[in-house]
């Protein structure tokens, strides 16, 4: 074995050469990895007794795509295209070997080699538009040659990693290796290829797919129509499809010009630098500086959810899903019944959508326990509390849990805002406690709140970080505070958008304006999906607020055909209502107010600059580890969009000092809602950004 440099070996099996990458963690094609790439093909054409060349990985994966880190500073190391080439033109078959995942630039490298061989476990991929990119080096270009334009056009603007059996299907993958035996598998199946003299198959002239689509502009309208809704507001899922549009139109390197035009503009747009952002804040959310990566875990075989409602239902068929069995407790017979019949229903319903088979529902359901009582928790392993946000019947639940439950065992809470310390008060093992706050519907929601209280225990802390993932879940540990890190910004928000319209805006005024800035939907529209009426209480509504006013008049929201909007009885499509305006009218002029027309940009700035400044707030009081935990919780729990990073990014991206004016300006004329955090005036005052804090 040579190493061609400190990240590639090159060695020999008789007249077969191979050519290893051991790069950690995920072999992305840095600098070395190129270098190493592009001398370990130089030597492998140039030895004259290697006839066929394998290309393999180290560790966890084949190549996993380019460097990201790289990206945006200046690039040393050979070019990617020039390793390309190289493998393209080689006069010897060149064989990728894939295992883990080949993506982007890893599998436009496997797309230079004549053949490609893989795991059944692997997957391949082109995930670059979910960092607001395209795959830029002749991943367009070549990808529809083989897998047809419409499969092409799925791939690039979802980024799905797809599995080896179906790659091996689409011809994007040639032959599957034995699991585990990947080596030898391509060693021999370059050796087959050598011996029956096969062509060296260049992906790039192989036309035969793209010419079925010629003359078919249609595919590429009804593409775009049918994923408008997806599509909205990202600019990589259009640059991606008029890259598989040039391929069918132009010459193969004429796509290449238009893919590397494209690949730059969307490479410079603020864009993919939020979304490359978002993808390290989401990995770097998973680093508690104060607990090692070695604090031993709590295995969690058993969990206990007491509450049956939406919520403990919904967090139920997360650790069932993932094959860890549930007692479920709740006070009443029918009320079990109820929970585990919509838990029925939500897994049919999966079913029929082809998710898994129906036999798959008994085989789930079997692997819940009801139970009206309580110490059928004695034996689990973790107990999350799911029920009514009432600190009284939470210390009950819990005192009942410390007396029941076995040592060691972690005692949840699912409460989105309620003091922890004061729950784990009431137990002798305040250590066990921890908040695991589940954003509804919790079996579908990624984001999970893992709230650590005064003296939650490391090993509590790294296991529910690790149970988090273990169920899919992106978890983001934050401190106790009212509303926690979520609920605390999404206040101040709101706190805004209600007085503008006691101002003079009308609710669809705000939506509008934040559901162009990215947001699913705005506030008003939150309230009605939600229910006007959670939290109000009919016998003491005095009409003291828009929504007393609207809950009296029962327009409670989507469920009752009518909120803050009316809706369409059929289409249940939202329309703005004259009997709300007429309301806010009346209720304004009551106020003895003159309202006024708040322009876009106002309505805009009054709602995110105060979540801005509550964002600094939280950094100040320790709530959230690092600013861009409260990007990851704002993008994965409450539809910020991941084009504009979090509300701390796009915070840094406007400029603090810009915030900071406003908030001042705003401060002077409507008072102390927007008296600047301390750390926005530290950071102003120093030139610095959130980012300089990680
Ligand atoms: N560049 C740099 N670092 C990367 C990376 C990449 N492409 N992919 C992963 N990493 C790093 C992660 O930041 C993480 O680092 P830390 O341990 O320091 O946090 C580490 O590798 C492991 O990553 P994960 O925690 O995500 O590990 P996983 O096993 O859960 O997932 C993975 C592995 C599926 C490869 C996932 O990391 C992933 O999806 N990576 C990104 C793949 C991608 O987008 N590739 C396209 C890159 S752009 C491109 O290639 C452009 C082009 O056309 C040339």
């Amino acid at each position: 074995m040579t190493a061609i440099n400190p990240v590639t070996d090159f060695s020999k099996d008789g007249e077969i050469g191979i050519i290893t990458l051991n790069s950690p963690p995920v072999n992305a094609l840095s600098a070395k990895v190129r270098d190493g790439l592009f001398e370990g093909f130089k030597a492998a054409i140039a030895d004259p007794a290697v006839k066929a060349i394998v290309l393999i990985c180290d560790g966890r994966t084949f190549i996993a795509g380019a460097d990201i880190s790289e990206f945006g500073g200046a690039m040393g190391g050979a070019s990617l295209f020039d390793v390309q080439n190289m493998m393209e033109e080689s006069p010897k078959p060149v064989i990728a070997a894939i295992h883990g995942t080949a993506l982007g630039g890893g599998l436009e490298v496997a797309l230079c080699a004549h053949y490609r061989i893989a795991v059944p476990s692997a997957r391949c991929g082109l995930p670059e538009v979910n960092l607001g990119l395209l795959p830029g080096a002749g991943g367009t270009q070549r990808l529809p040659r083989i897998a047809g334009v419409e499969k092409a056009l799925e791939m690039v603007t979802s980024g799905q990693h797809v599995p080896a059996k179906e790659c091996l299907a689409m011809g994007l993958v040639d032959e599957l290796a034995e699991e585990g035996k990947l080596k030898d598998g391509a060693i021999a199946f370059a050796r087959k290829i050598v011996a029956e003299n096969r062509p060296l198959v260049k992906v790039r002239d192989n036309n035969k797919k793209l010419e079925e689509a010629k003359g078919h502009p249609e595919i590429f309208a009804n593409f775009r129509k049918a994923n408008a809704r997806k599509f909205r507001g990202f600019k990589a899922p259009e640059a991606n499809i008029q890259c598989i549009e040039a391929a069918v139109s132009l010459p193969f390197e004429e796509g290449l010009k238009v893919e590397r035009k494209l690949f730059g503009e969307v490479m410079m747009s603020p864009h993919s630098a939020a979304q490359r952002y978002y993808f390290f804040a989401e990995r770097q959310a998973n680093k508690i500086p104060d607990v090692p990566d070695d604090t031993p875990l709590i295995p969690i075989k058993k969990v206990g959810i007491i509450g049956a409602g939406t919520m403990g239902g919904g967090i139920a068929m997360n650790f069932v899903n993932a094959g860890i069995p549930v007692t479920i407790v709740e006070v009443k017979q029918d009320a079990l019944d109820r929970g585990l019949k919509v838990v029925r229903g939500n897994y049919e319903r999966s079913a029929k959508n082809g998710r898994f088979p129906m036999s798959e529902v008994d085989k789930r359901m079997a692997m819940f326990n009801g139970s009206l009582d309580m110490s059928s928790l004695a034996d689990c392993d973790l107990v999350i509390e799911a029920v009514f946000e009432r600190m009284d019947i939470k210390k009950d639940i819990f005192t009942r849990l410390d007396a029941i439950c076995k040592p060691g065992a972690i005692l949840a809470t699912n409460t989105s805002g309620l003091n922890i310390d004061e729950i784990a008060s009431v137990t002798k093992r305040p250590e066990a406690v921890i908040g695991l706050h589940f954003f509804s519907p919790a079996n579908v929601m990624k984001l999970l709140e893992i709230v650590r209280a005064d003296h939650t225990s490391k090993s509590v802390i790294a296991t529910s970080m690790k149970l988090a993932k273990t169920i899919g879940k992106i978890a983001v540990l934050v401190g106790v505070c009212p509303g926690f890190v979520g609920n605390r910004i999404l206040g101040a928000r709101g706190r805004e958008a209600q007085k503008m319209v006691l101002e003079g805006a009308m609710p669809w005024d705000v939506d509008r304006v934040l559901y162009d800035f990215g947001f699913p939907m705005g506030p008003f529209a939150m309230s009605d999906l939600a229910g006007l009426d959670i939290g109000w209480v009919k016998e003491k509504s005095h009409g003291e607020t828009i929504r007393d006013v609207l809950c009296e008049a029962d327009r409670r929201g989507q469920k009752t055909g009518a909120g803050y909007y009316d809706y369409d009885p059929e289409t249940r499509a939202a329309k703005p209502s004259p009997v709300t305006e007429k309301i806010i009218k009346d209720f304004v002029s009551k106020s003895g107010k003159n309202p006024r027309t708040i322009p876009d940009d106002e309505i805009l700035e009054r709602c995110i600059y105060p979540m801005i400044n509550e964002g600094a707030k939280i950094l100040e009081e320790k709530k959230a580890i690092r600013p861009s935990d409260i990007d990851v919780v704002w993008v994965n729990g409450y539809g910020w969009p991941v084009y504009r990073g979090g509300p701390m990014h796009y915070g840094d991206f406007i400029g603090l000092d810009k915030v900071l004016a406003k908030m001042k300006e705003f401060q002077a004329t409507m008072g102390d809602a927007f008296k600047p955090a301390a750390l926005l005036e530290k950071l102003v005052a120093e030139g610095k950004k959130f980012s300089d804090l990680r």
